[in-house]
């Protein structure tokens, strides 16, 4: 009687309460390279429905940094690649290096799940290098997760291997056996079924839809027929007063390349389409259950996409909207239905919102975000004014054999010697939203280039005003640059 009052009583202070003693579940599906700027949430009906419609959707959610694996490791950890050191997508850039195992990653969100006695499960691709000789190999399983079913390397759908709780698993390329879209969905279907009812669980869904080799199932290979890349406001467009790499795109494009990208564009949508499935046959499991109404759902991507902005034919790595901006939506207990929620929500707030619905005291734990469980519950979280997004440019030592005469320094160069990344493609920016719509970024290249854009005037980034505008602009943009560049924890937050 007296512990049932006390329970009451605290849980009138402690929201998630509201839904029974139990903290919830929760069901996050990251997918790779979905954008949301160019449509690439339309082929996804159903989950739109099932989730969207049934939570909330965030129309201003970005990734701090757009490249596969600093944006992987940003997600687990809640921080910003200055903070976790991942830079790029290779070990020596500390993708799933010793140094991160040893350091960050024994930091990141399930290792706080578990202590808190959740049951996790992960399934499908991790950070790029998981499994590779120097990180591991396969028996290396991170801290935190109690059920393990990781792609080793970077996405495929057949023809690959992965850890099964350390024990290599081969694949091949029968679609019934092998496709891999498909096996994490059935396998998370034996983990619901086989969890123990005790305790809440967590379950990590991370496809390789759609990311490259596109190799969609069968019965969806002839969706889309009809589709190709928009042509949207920057689509085909010379980047005249933009940074090195985008001048050296060639435009307006060949037709080869425009068929290439086009090309590209429907097969990622077909390979989306088992996504859609996945959500699906995810949520109907959870309604046999039971359990749909104590689960959190939560949909993202790790970075956006292109498909010929600024005559750039396919691939992320740049500064603009169409490659930072993603996808998130959330169901769950406590959000109520068919909401857009405008504040801007970055990856690095996802680990500190789980953590929030798990009942971790946040200021105990070690993280740049923060939580938007208040957004979606409340309706009243705090906006930020400000934050960074930031990519290290790769490239390779030596001149890319298909393109000699380009030199080195320089990666993805591909159709017609266009690169999509390069050494200098460094860059950090400062991107305002709530008070005005500004983007600045900072180049480390041999002219310290600088952009700017007003996204108000200009959402599709096509003129760079930083010669324009009064002085003393880009000298508050500077200042609000430095001081994120090297804030951590709280100093990442307060950002007033
Ligand atoms: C969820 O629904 C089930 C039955 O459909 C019910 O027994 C349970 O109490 C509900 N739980 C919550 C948290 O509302
Ligand atoms: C890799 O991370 C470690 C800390 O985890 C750091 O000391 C090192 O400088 C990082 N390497 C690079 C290339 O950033
Ligand atoms: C998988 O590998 C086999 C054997 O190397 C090869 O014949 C087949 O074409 C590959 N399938 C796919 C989809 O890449
Ligand atoms: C997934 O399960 C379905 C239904 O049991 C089955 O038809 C399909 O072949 C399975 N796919 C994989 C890749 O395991
Ligand atoms: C493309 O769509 C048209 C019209 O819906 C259909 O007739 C045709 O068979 C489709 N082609 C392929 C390759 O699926
Ligand atoms: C969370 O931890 C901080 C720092 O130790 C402490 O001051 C605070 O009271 C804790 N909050 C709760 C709800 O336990
Ligand atoms: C949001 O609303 C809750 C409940 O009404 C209140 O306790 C909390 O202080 C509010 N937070 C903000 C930031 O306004
Ligand atoms: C990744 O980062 C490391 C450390 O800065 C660098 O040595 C390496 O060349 C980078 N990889 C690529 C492909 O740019
Ligand atoms: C960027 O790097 C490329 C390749 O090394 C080089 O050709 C180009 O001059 C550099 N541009 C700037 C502005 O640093
Ligand atoms: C951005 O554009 C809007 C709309 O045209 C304008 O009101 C605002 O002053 C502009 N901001 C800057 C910094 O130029």
């Amino acid at each position: 009687m007296w512990t049932s009052t006390l329970l009451a009583l605290t849980c009138l202070l402690v929201l998630r309460c509201a839904e029974g003693a139990n903290p919830s579940n929760i069901v996050f599906i990251l997918t790779d390279d979905q954008d949301v700027e160019l449509g690439g949430m339309t082929p996804m009906k159903k989950a739109r429905a099932l989730i969207g419609d049934a939570g909330a959707f965030f129309s201003n959610a970005f990734t701090v940094t757009p490249l596969c694996c600093p944006s992987r490791s940003s997600i687990l950890t809640g921080r910003y690649p200055h903070n976790h050191q991942v830079h790029n997508n290779s070990l020596t850039g500390n993708c799933s290096s010793p140094a991160w195992q040893k350091g960050p990653e024994t930091l990141a969100f399930p290792v706080y799940l578990n202590k808190q006695f959740y049951q996790t499960f992960y399934g499908g691709k991790y950070l790029n290098q998981y499994g590779q000789k120097e990180a591991g190999e396969v028996s290396y399983v991170p801290p935190g997760w109690d059920q393990w079913h990781a792609l080793v390397g970077n996405s495929q759908y057949y023809n690959y291997s992965l850890s099964v709780n350390g024990k290599e698993e081969k694949h091949g390329d029968s679609y019934e056996k092998d496709y891999l879209t498909d096996l994490i969905t059935n396998r998370s279907l034996e983990f619901l079924d086989k969890r123990s009812p005790q305790h809440p669980f967590f379950m990590m869904l991370a496809p390789p839809a759609p990311h490259s080799p596109w190799a969609a199932a069968p019965q969806y290979q002839g969706a889309f027929n009809g589709t190709k890349a928009p042509r949207d406001g920057s689509f085909n467009k010379p980047g005249k007063d933009k940074h090195w790499l985008l001048r050296q795109a060639v435009s307006p494009m060949s037709d080869t390349s425009i068929a290439f990208l086009d090309n590209a564009f429907r097969k990622r949508w077909q390979t989306l389409l088992s996504v859609d499935d996945m959500v699906e046959k995810v949520v109907k499991k959870l309604e046999d259950l039971q359990l749909l109404n104590s689960t959190y759902i939560f949909y993202t991507s790790d970075h956006g996409y292109h498909s010929g902005q600024f005559s750039l034919p396919i691939d992320k790595r740049q500064l603009y909207e169409f490659d930072i901006r993603v996808p998130l939506m959330v169901r769950g207990p406590g959000i109520k239905p068919k909401q857009t929620l405008k504040a801007p929500v970055l990856n690095i707030d996802l680990a500190p919102t789980f953590l929030d619905i798990a009942g971790v005291n946040l200021s105990l734990v070690n993280v740049d975000g923060e939580s938007f469980l208040p957004h979606m519950t409340l309706g009243n979280g705090t906006a930020r004014p400000y934050f960074l997004v930031a990519h290290t440019g790769e490239g390779h030592a030596e001149a890319d054999p298909a393109c000699p005469k380009l030199g080195p320094g320089l990666a993805h160069c591909f159709p017609d010697c266009v690169c999509e990344d390069a050494c200098n493609n460094t860059y950090a920016c400062v991107r305002t939203l709530t008070e005005n719509n500004l983007q600045y970024c900072e180049f480390a290249d041999s002219e310290s280039f600088v952009e700017l854009y007003n996204l108000t005037s200009d959402p599709h980034q096509l003129e760079n005003i930083v010669k324009k505008v009064d002085p003393a602009l880009l000298q508050a943009m500077n200042l609000k640059l430095i001081k994120l560049q090297s804030c951590a924890g709280i100093t990442c937050r307060d950002t007033k």
